[in-house]
């Protein structure tokens, strides 16, 4: 029986994979390296070092980085990150994604947030949903990121549930990776998963339900 839902934060419940893509091109393009809206496709889900790790070996130049560096880099892209999601609002909530909360919370089931955003709880609190999430992971704790579980079993804790008790949910390929990595039922959206579906308006209990067939 679902006793939880967790959710992936960015490209679930709002679109914000856009000011990670922006914010990430600004700088690399400061940094002489170039990236597209395909290279970025394999960033979402990844954690803010690894991530520009990422760019910075697209780069050939990661070794040309200390670890001081890093830091320092990392913290200028998500200061213009932050500066892009000043304005982030209640109607830049994903399509469905209002309605579907307010659904299971009808239903008593429980809601948990396993993003790997440092940014989650402040994301959250702009979009008027802090109050609706029953626990949200805190990325700071776990050792690993997507495509490892470690998140999402970190979720599914905080809750109080059993792993075969919950479904995910999620945008990227990384975070679907993540839930089969710990057998977690999984929803993608845009993505394959146990579940696929190609919007977030399409979700529902019983669009949900399918899965326990
Ligand atoms: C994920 C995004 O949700 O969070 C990634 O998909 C991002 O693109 C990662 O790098 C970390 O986010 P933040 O807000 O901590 O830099
Ligand atoms: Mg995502």
């Amino acid at each position: 029986m679902i006793k939880g839902i967790i959710f992936d934060l960015d490209g679930v419940i709002t679109d914000t994979a856009k000011f990670h893509y922006k914010a990430w091109k600004r700088l690399a393009s400061r940094l002489g390296i170039d990236i597209d809206e395909d290279f970025n496709e394999g960033l979402k889900g990844v954690s803010r070092m690894d991530s520009l790790k990422r760019i910075l070996e697209h780069g050939n130049v990661l070794d040309k980085y200390s670890r001081e560096d890093l830091e320092a880099l990392a913290e200028d892209k998500n200061e213009d990150y932050k500066k892009l999601l000043e304005d982030l609002k209640k109607e830049d909530i994903l399509d469905g994604i209002e309605d579907f909360i307010n659904e299971i919370r009808y239903n008593n089931i429980k809601i948990g947030l396993a993003s790997v955003s440092k940014n989650a709880p402040m994301i959250l609190d702009k979009l008027g949903l802090i109050d609706k999430i029953d626990f949200i992971a805190d990325p700071a704790k776990v050792e690993k990121g997507k495509p490892a579980p470690d998140i999402f079993i970190e979720a599914a804790r905080g809750l109080g549930l059993d792993i075969k008790d919950t479904i995910g949910i999620e945008d990227a390929r990384s975070g679907v990776d993540a839930m089969k990595a710990c057998n977690m039922r999984s929803v993608g959206i845009g993505v394959d998963a146990d579940l696929r579906l190609e919007s977030t308006s399409q979700l529902s209990l019983d669009t949900l339900g399918i899965l326990d067939k």
